[in-house]
Order: C-alpha cells, then sequence, then structure tokens
C-alpha cells in the first residue's frame, strides 16, 4: 500500500529517498524547471543545465534522468521527467509526465513529487499519472516482485485548500478504481467467468452504498431478455446480469450506466481465427469500467441517482449454441435475425439497454469493446463516440477535462434504415456482413433500443488494451480506459 499526502515544502529541503521534478524546453532549447523544480534548479546552480545535458536529457517530453545527488539536496536521488515545449505545458501532459516517473522511482521507499501543482486539477493530475502509472498485474505469477513504495508527498504552496485535499482523494479513489478494472480485464478467462465476475463485483462494492442485485439466469428467462440468453446458450457457465444503483438522498437528476461484460468472446459459432482470440478475456472492460466508476460516485457521494446494468455472459460454442440464423426476441420485444454470431455486444446491450431506459434516466452512457473496425478507424488510443448531439457533446466536454480520447461517429438515417429493413423474417438485422462502417452499424442497432432517452455509446475496443509497451500513466495490457470519463460524466451533472 502506498499512502500519498500533499504537502507545502521545498524540493531541495524535502528528506525523501527520491524527489522528481519536471524540466521543460525553453527559449533557443534552454532547459527550465517547471514550478515546483526551481528550488532544485537553485541548489545545483549554474552545473544544473549542463549536468543534465551531459546525461542526454534534452527536456523532450516523457525524458527520464535520475541522479544521485550527493548531499546537493536533502533527497539521496533526484528523477527529471521531460515535459516539452515550456509554452505548451497542459494537465494531461502533466498527468502523462508523472505516469512515466511512477515507472522510473526503482526501489526508492519514499518519493516527494516536486511537479506544477498549483491548483486541486493540477494536483489532480499529478496523482493520478504517478499512481495509476505504478500499476503491475502479477496476481498470476508464482514469484511476483514486491513494490516497496511506501510513500508519496506531492509539494504544492495550496497543500491547505480544500479544493486540493478534494482533488487528492479524489485522485486516489479514481486510480485505486482503475487499477481494479485492470485486474479484472487482465485476469485470465478461466479465472472470470460470469459467475465468478459477480461475485467479485458483489464484495468489491460492498460498503461503499450501493446496491447490489444480480438477476439470474431464471430471471432473464422469466422477464424476456432474449439476446442476453441467445449469446449464453453456447456456454456452460450461465449468463446473469449484475445491476447496482447509488441513490443519493438528495439526488439531482439521474443517469443509467451500461457495459458489455463478455468474460470471453471465442466468436461463438461463428467462429474467431485463433490469433485474434486470445486478448478476447478483455471483452467484459465496459462492465468493469462502469462497476468502477458506480465505486468512485458513490464513495464521493456524487449527488445523481445513478443505475448501473452489467450483462455477463461468455460467448462459447457447443451443440446448444447459438446459431447464425436463429431468431431471438429481446426484451424490448423486438425480434432480431442473428447472423454473425461474433457480433454479440450488440445483443446481451440490446436488453441491457431496454431495462435502462424503461427506467426513463435523464441520459444512457453505454461502454463496450465492441467492434475491431472502429480500432481500424481510429486506432488503440481514441475511443468511438456515438449518440445524439447534446449528449456527445457532454461527453466531450468531460473527456476534456480527464484527458482520455474521444471521436464524434455519426449515425445517419441510411444506417438506421439498414438495420430496420435488412431482414427478411425479423424486425431488425444483427448484422449486415458489409465490412464498411460497420462500428456504425453496431451502434445504429443499439440505437433501437433506448427508446428516445438522450444516450452515447462508447466503443472502446481499441483503447481498453494497450498491446505495445507502456506509456505514460497507462501500462501494458488493460488500460482501464473509460472510467475517468464515466465519473466526470456524472458529477458534472451534480
Ligand atoms: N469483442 C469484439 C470486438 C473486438 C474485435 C475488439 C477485435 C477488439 C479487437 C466483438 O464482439 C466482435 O467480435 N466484433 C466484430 C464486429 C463485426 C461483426 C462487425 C469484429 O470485430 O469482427
Ligand atoms: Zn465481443
Ligand atoms: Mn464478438
Amino acid at each position: 500500500m502506498t499512502t500519498y499526502t500533499v504537502r507545502k515544502g521545498s524540493a531541495e529541503k524535502v528528506r525523501t529517498d527520491l524527489v522528481v521534478i519536471g524540466v521543460a524546453v525553453g527559449k533557443a532549447g534552454a532547459l527550465v524547471p517547471c514550478p515546483g523544480g526551481e528550488p532544485v534548479a537553485q541548489a545545483y546552480g549554474r552545473s544544473f543545465a549542463p549536468m543534465l545535458a551531459s546525461l542526454g536529457f534534452s527536456g523532450g517530453f516523457g525524458e527520464i534522468a535520475r541522479i544521485p545527488t550527493n548531499k546537493t539536496l536533502n533527497a539521496a536521488q533526484l528523477l527529471v521527467v521531460g515535459l516539452g515545449d515550456r509554452n505548451a505545458l497542459t494537465t494531461e501532459k502533466v498527468r502523462r509526465a508523472a505516469g512515466t516517473a511512477a515507472r522510473s522511482v526503482g526501489n526508492a521507499a519514499s518519493v516527494a513529487l516536486a511537479l506544477p501543482a498549483e491548483d486541486g486539477a493540477h494536483v489532480r493530475a499529478v496523482v493520478e499519472g504517478f499512481a495509476a502509472g505504478l500499476y503491475r498485474f502479477e496476481e498470476f505469477k508464482s514469484k511476483p516482485r514486491r513494490g516497496s513504495l511506501a510513500d508519496v508527498l506531492v509539494l504544492t504552496d495550496a497543500a491547505r485548500r480544500a479544493e486540493v485535499v478534494d482533488a487528492l482523494d479524489a485522485a486516489v479513489t479514481l486510480v485505486e478504481a482503475t487499477d481494479q478494472v485492470r485486474d479484472w480485464v487482465n485476469t485470465p478467462p478461466n479465472a472470470l467467468v460470469p459467475s465468478t465476475f459477480a461475485a467479485q463485483i458483489e464484495r468489491w462494492v460492498k460498503g461503499s452504498g450501493l446496491a447490489y442485485e444480480l438477476v439470474t439466469t431464471a430471471q432473464l428467462k422469466r422477464q424476456g431478455c432474449g439476446g442476453i440468453l441467445g449469446v449464453g446458450l453456447g456456454s456452460t457457465e450461465p449468463p446473469c446480469l449484475v445491476k447496482l444503483t447509488w441513490t443519493p438522498p438528495d439526488a439531482r437528476g439521474s443517469v443509467a450506466l451500461v457495459g458489455k461484460g463478455v468474460t470471453y468472446d471465442s466468436g461463438g459459432l461463428t467462429i474467431k481465427p485463433g490469433g485474434s482470440m486470445a486478448s478476447m478475456k478483455f471483452d467484459m472492460a465496459g462492465a468493469a469500467a462502469v462497476t468502477a466508476a458506480m465505486r468512485t460516485i458513490a464513495t464521493r457521494k456524487i449527488p445523481v441517482a445513478v443505475s448501473a446494468y452489467l450483462p455477463l455472459v461468455e460467448n462459447m460454442i457447443s451443440g446448444s449454441a447459438m446459431r447464425p440464423g436463429d431468431v431471438l426476441t429481446t426484451l424490448s420485444g423486438k425480434t432480431v435475425e442473428v447472423t454473425n454470431t461474433d457480433a454479440e455486444g450488440r445483443l446481451i446491450l440490446a436488453d441491457a439497454l431496454t431495462m435502462a431506459a424503461r427506467t426513463k434516466p435523464d441520459a444512457i452512457f453505454e461502454i463496450s469493446t465492441l467492434t475491431g473496425p472502429c480500432v481500424v478507424a481510429l486506432g488503440d488510443r481514441i475511443a468511438g463516440l456515438f449518440g445524439d448531439d447534446t449528449t456527445v457533446a457532454e461527453v466531450q466536454r468531460a473527456a476534456e477535462t480527464t484527458g482520455e480520447l474521444f471521436w464524434h461517429l455519426p449515425i445517419r438515417d441510411l444506417q438506421r434504415k439498414n438495420v430496420q429493413t435488412s431482414s427478411k423474417v425479423a424486425d431488425v438485422l444483427q448484422h449486415d456482413w458489409v465490412r464498411w462502417g460497420s462500428a456504425i452499424y453496431a451502434a445504429a442497432f443499439l440505437e433501437q433500443f433506448v427508446e428516445d432517452v438522450p444516450w452515447a455509446h462508447f466503443d472502446i475496443a481499441g483503447p481498453a488494451w494497450n498491446s505495445g509497451g507502456p506509456w505514460g500513466h497507462v501500462p501494458t495490457g488493460a488500460t482501464g480506459f473509460g472510467v475517468s470519463t464515466l465519473v466526470e460524466l456524472v458529477s458534472s451533472r451534480a
């Protein structure tokens, strides 16, 4: 466990194993210390910039230099992180640089962060970035490395301001939640099936003030959730739906969150090629992000009523599996002709969206690792964003604060018409087998089930998983994408 504290103090004087400062590039390539780092530059005097230059450090964004201080400072080691152009410094860059620093602290037991932290927003960025950057997943290693970092001190002149104390609290709560998402998403699919995922959610939200309700397979049958049941047919693990509710006494408005919870996506009879199957344990990242957002909202007692709907299912193959050609009757009453069992997400989400819409919330936010084609369109760092213009704009504003990247993609009448008129046997067609724009087709399909409630859909098939090396505060593997923006969306409605 690492404890975080904010305190006023000087980076030169602070007694700690390692002190972190930011250095940017000023006029004519000059290395300039960023706010918080000035006392260190002064302590080194004129040798500061030449020393960094001799280490090959040029202030570029994300560059790192680790230096023994030989008593020039009270800290034993100095960690310098590059922040790039001095005039282009943003809170998001501070967050990412703090994450990069976290991955370079070595075996320090105590760290002081002397990064730009003049107000609550910057303190949040520093703590979120640093704490998120420390993440490691070693649950399934027989000899896990032990983290040695016990104390993190955030140096800021504003340490006494209530806004800053709140920011620290909010950041620590958010990262704890984000790390839980990462753990769940990284967990191998044999260790996380619908029933075990539901049980873990129940345990993790206990005591947070959230109400937990499990809708079992039998209850899904009684209610008529043909989408969830259809996808669950191929697995020996029964599907279920977890409902979480946050009911504050002073609620200003209501929001529903929906998250895709496919614990493993083999594709079903429309089987995936082996190469693209192995990563499909991540297909419950939407449900995990919603759970984490819910606990954060409850812990912070945000005065908005929020309910979450998490359909949990494993998409497998067997003699009882759903077939291409099957027609399912969804909870909405609409019948769906299934053409591709690998487009399973939209089938389980249809039922969950209907449940959410029937409670008439002010808005629905739905998050899912829905389509590979969205990754083709936007790459693996940007989520696809769909929905009505007002709700989409709201998401864009929230994302501005959190630093997560979204790009609005359209749903037009031509796609709606496609979904509504292409099946010869059912009300709607699940998938038209046209490759072009099929992330949009999926979104247009989902729209059929929101019943005029303002809504937005996040396709996080790309950013939920980082298949490359770590960058900034984002580790390899599960990223925890979406949690911060969902929390921000709800808290900005309070
Ligand atoms: N879970 C996948 C989406 C996915 C695929 C995410 C690849 C990341 C990488 C989803 O259930 C799926 O299989 N989608 C289909 C959509 C298609 C039928 C339009 C896909 O990506 O092939
Ligand atoms: Zn899937
Ligand atoms: Mn699939």
